[in-house]
């Protein structure tokens, strides 16, 4: 085994090295795809597990799946400042998203654990099991559980292969019941470095940014039931058609998001039943995304979009069923913590910080409810994510780094920063 803590590689290098490494827990070969309480995330769990060992941090995995290590202040027991992100993917990912704020939570420790260096507070590592929410319909489960709000009932959820939440739970080697009963002790703040999945960074030709809000988020699953039916022996007229209602329905999502700015509506998966080049589609399922930076305005877009899909099926005479599987305020990020990476960045990269608002959802949402929780961005090649193209450099990552190390060194656990 490498000392890390001794070798001459620089932090920076060295989180990009293992972001290259953990591409190889993969549960799709030739693609990145890491779902949640899978193979590949067990096994890219045990990988960082053995990091933290090679910091010196007795890293476990909880009873929801996350990896969650602690690096000790001054005096055992103080207040921690938490420190990561998640490391579960979407489907043909790329390799930043999640796993950067994760590796760099583990290099900041490394960074402290390499001269000994002890703080006023602990710092605590932490990489989630579930953020992007693919495998189950519902998303956010390890920030959820250490924020102590996981709804007992999304246990019972199943993936499409029929698996529930449960079940995948103990083949993981984790404790179902214990899930509800996580909740973060004595956790002072929750910072977030990721990468900003948009182009204004890049456009402004900036290597970092201070996150200001997060948007909120309602994702729903429609099912449209029609009646399947021969394709050449049914006429136009008589049809009851689950696709050509279905498509109507997501123009209908596409055209109510595009009226109002800062609103967005995607349909990211459709399923179509059965599915067969002579058959008239007779059921239709796909999931709705719906977000803003306003609660207001994305509820108002919800309940809008839910009755005019009520409105195409009454008038195609299809069944419509629509559930909402997730939903999530907006967060405005604390002022204290926003503040706090301002002047890290600011010593760090010599600049005045970008403060900008994040279009993407994160663990910070769900630890805001905790705690004092914020975000720093790192620009990405293009704005791109969610795609395997997803990049960053080297040197963005050693300012991204050094400004979380300097934040970590200047944090204060008490009133005067972070309440
Ligand atoms: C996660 O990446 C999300 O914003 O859906
Ligand atoms: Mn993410
Ligand atoms: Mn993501």
């Amino acid at each position: 085994m490498i000392d890390v803590l001794a070798s001459n590689e620089s932090p920076a290098h060295r989180m990009m090295r293992r972001l290259d490494e953990l591409v190889k827990f993969s549960d799709e070969d030739g693609a990145l795809t890491r779902l949640y309480l899978s193979k590949a995330h067990r096994e890219a769990a045990k990988q960082f597990i053995a990091w933290c060992a090679e910091a010196g941090v007795d890293a476990k995995i909880d009873a929801s799946g996350n990896v969650w290590g602690r690096y000790e202040g001054k005096a055992p027991g103080a207040p921690a400042l938490m420190l990561g992100s998640h490391i579960d993917t979407v489907r043909n990912a790329g390799r930043y998203d999640g796993n950067l704020g994760a590796l760099a939570a583990l290099a900041v420790v490394e960074a402290l654990a390499a001269s000994g260096e002890r703080l006023d507070h602990a710092v605590e590592i932490v990489a989630f099991g579930d953020e992007e929410g693919v495998r189950f319909p519902t998303t956010l489960t390890g920030s959820r559980a250490l924020a102590g709000l996981f709804a007992r009932a999304a246990l019972d959820q199943k993936d499409a292969d029929g698996v529930t939440m449960r079940d995948a739970l103990v083949a993981f080697g984790c404790d179902p019941d214990g899930v509800g009963a996580l909740r973060g002790r004595n956790i002072a703040a929750f910072v977030e470095l990721h990468i900003e999945q948009g182009p204004v960074l890049e456009a402004e030709n900036l290597a970092v940014g201070v996150v200001t809000a997060i948007n909120g988020a309602t994702r729903l699953h429609a099912k449209v039931v029609g009646l399947a039916g021969h394709s050449g022996a049914v006429p136009m007229g008589l049809r009851r058609d689950a696709l050509t209602a279905a498509a109507e329905m997501m123009l209908l999502i596409e055209a109510r998001a595009r009226i109002e700015d800062d609103l967005v509506g995607t349909v990211g998966r459709v399923d179509v039943e059965p599915g067969a080049v002579n058959v008239i589609p007779g059921e239709v399922r796909f999931t709705v995304d719906i977000r803003a930076p306003r609660d207001e305005q994305r509820r108002r877009a919800v309940s809008d979009i839910s009755k005019r899909l009520s409105a195409i099926a009454a008038t195609r005479n299809v069944e419509l069923t629509l559930t909402q599987t997730h939903e999530a305020g907006a967060y405005a990020c604390h002022a204290s913590v926003i503040a706090g990476l301002k002047d890290s960045v600011e010593r760090v990269y010599g600049a005045p910080a970008r403060l900008l608002p994040s279009g993407a959802g994160h663990d910070t949402m769900v630890m805001g409810q905790l705690c004092p929780a914020g975000m720093l961005f790192l620009r990405c090649k293009g704005g791109i994510s969610h795609n395997p193209e997803e990049s960053i450099t080297t040197e963005d990552a050693e300012v991204g780094l050094t400004s979380l190390i300097d934040f970590t060194r200047h944090f204060q656990a008490g009133p005067k920063r972070a309440t």
